[in-house]
């Protein structure tokens, strides 16, 4: 039944693999370079699309891709996995996969990628297509609300093709369900009509890889967890793996460096190579109109001073953060929901921007009853802590060993839920 090319899915762009065989026809922009996934509307205006939507165009350091970086985020990608720097463990295990499934012939099994934002997901699909010489295919769980979104994608691909699913735990649940079935069986069901006259249609898919990419694997269902063959943790960058990413992408620039420069910047990168790459384009617009366009630590600390990157790469949002429960809450326990609003930002951008920064850096703990600032955040902000911080303390278990009335969270820790699943959509 398959006649002439498949409509594409407004929310899914083709590109050529790197290295793979002839462009697609009518498709040839890599990801990121125009709207990028996490800001493609999704359709008909669902809750999902118009939160995306109302985002608000000021963005902390640490958030995902703007403009500018998506452009720089491109050009600077590393095109193999020979290129890809750090995440030695994932890379020894990707490789194995990838190799394995080059040499049987076939499509390699499905891949999720789990980490924080900036870590490298989007570069790594882009380096499974390429590796395998394969197509890649672009969406997103935002875009995805309908079944029939994802039947519409999933209807187009050719065999072998990468379909990089990128925030696919922000997919709507129906949809998920038909991923199921594509996933493990490479077949769709397609009911059209309702109620008498409804007809189911089944569609063979040949074998494609899909590669999720996801904040925390643990906001996805076990049964879509379950159906990757492997799962990529990746971690944040240490500051020796940074420099090597800050002198690649300065390199690729064009901009001189010299190693305690690098070393400055990658210090305050907060683990996260999308933050070094754009810390070294700030500091080389201050070197090339303050001084000869060379960045050397002195000129690299001037200049992450003007921008606000604190000597520990805390940005606006983190002190934002750190500040409001020191001083609105004295410190908390306080829930996340009031603590975003006192900082006038989105839940998730605190939870998932700020706060992973934070928790790993000791100056924030999230606990059962709410965040709380630790000793070293009063520190960090040269406040002495209050002397007796009686709301900071565990709650006093009751005498048969029950926990206090207290105990009880306001609100689960984010990783504990699955945001979004108050959609609006059935
Ligand atoms: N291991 C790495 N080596 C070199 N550059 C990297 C690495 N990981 C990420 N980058 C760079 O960081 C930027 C953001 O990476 P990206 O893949 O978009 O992150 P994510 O999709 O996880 O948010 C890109 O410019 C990319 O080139
Ligand atoms: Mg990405």
């Amino acid at each position: 039944m398959k006649t002439g090319p498949p409509p594409l899915h407004p929310g899914a762009r083709r590109t050529p693999g790197d290295r793979g065989g002839p462009p697609l026809p009518g498709t040839a922009t890599p990801p990121d370079e125009t709207q990028p996934p996490d800001e493609t509307p999704a359709p008909g205006g669902s809750a999902a699309g118009r939160a995306a939507a109302a985002e608000p165009a000021r963005r902390p350091a640490a958030a995902p891709a703007d403009g500018e970086d998506r452009v720089t985020d491109a050009a600077l990608r590393p095109k193999d996995l020979d290129g890809f720097i750090g995440q030695e463990r994932v890379r020894e295990q990707l490789d194995l996969v990838l190799r394995a499934a080059r040499r049987r012939g076939a499509a390699a099994d499905h891949v999720l990628l789990a980490g924080a934002p900036g870590l490298g997901k989007t570069t790594l699909a882009m380096i499974i297509a390429a590796e395998m010489e394969a197509p890649l295919r672009v969406t997103s769980g935002p875009a995805i609300q309908h079944p029939g979104d994802l039947a519409a994608v999933l209807a187009s691909l050719t065999g072998g093709e990468v379909l990089f699913l990128d925030e696919i735990h922000r997919m709507s649940r129906p949809a998920e369900e038909m991923l199921y079935l594509a996933m493990e069986d490479f077949r769709v069901d397609i009911v059209g009509g309702t109620g008498l006259d409804a007809t189911a249609l089944s569609l063979d898919l040949p074998p494609f890889t899909l590669v999720g990419a996801t904040v925390r694997s643990g906001l996805l269902l076990p049964p879509l967890r379950d159906r990757f063959g492997f799962t990529a943790h990746m971690e944040f960058y240490d500051p020796a793996e940074l420099e090597r990413v800050v002198h690649r992408s300065a390199r690729l620039l064009e901009v001189e460096i010299d190693p305690p420069g690098a070393a400055e910047i990658a210090g305050r990168s907060r683990g996260t190579p999308r933050i070094a790459n754009r810390l070294l384009r700030r500091v080389r617009d201050y070197a090339q109109v303050t001084a000869d366009g060379v960045v050397t630590r002195r000129i690299a600390a001037a200049a992450l001073r003007v921008y606000e990157v604190d000597g520990r790469g805390l940005d606006r949002l983190d002190r934002a953060v750190l500040h409001a429960l020191l001083k609105l809450f004295d410190g908390g326990p306080v829930g996340l929901s009031t603590l975003a609003v006192a900082v006038g930002e989105e839940r998730e951008t605190v939870a998932e921007v700020a706060e992973p920064f934070l928790v790993r850096e000791g100056l924030l703990a999230r606990t059962p009853r709410g965040r709380i600032a630790t000793p070293a955040a009063w520190a960090h902000f040269g406040l002495a802590p209050p002397p007796e911080p009686p709301r900071t303390e565990p709650p006093e278990p009751h005498r048969n060993g029950a926990p206090g009335p207290d105990a009880r969270p306001d609100e689960p820790p984010p990783g504990g839920s699955r945001p979004g699943e108050d959609r609006s959509r059935p």
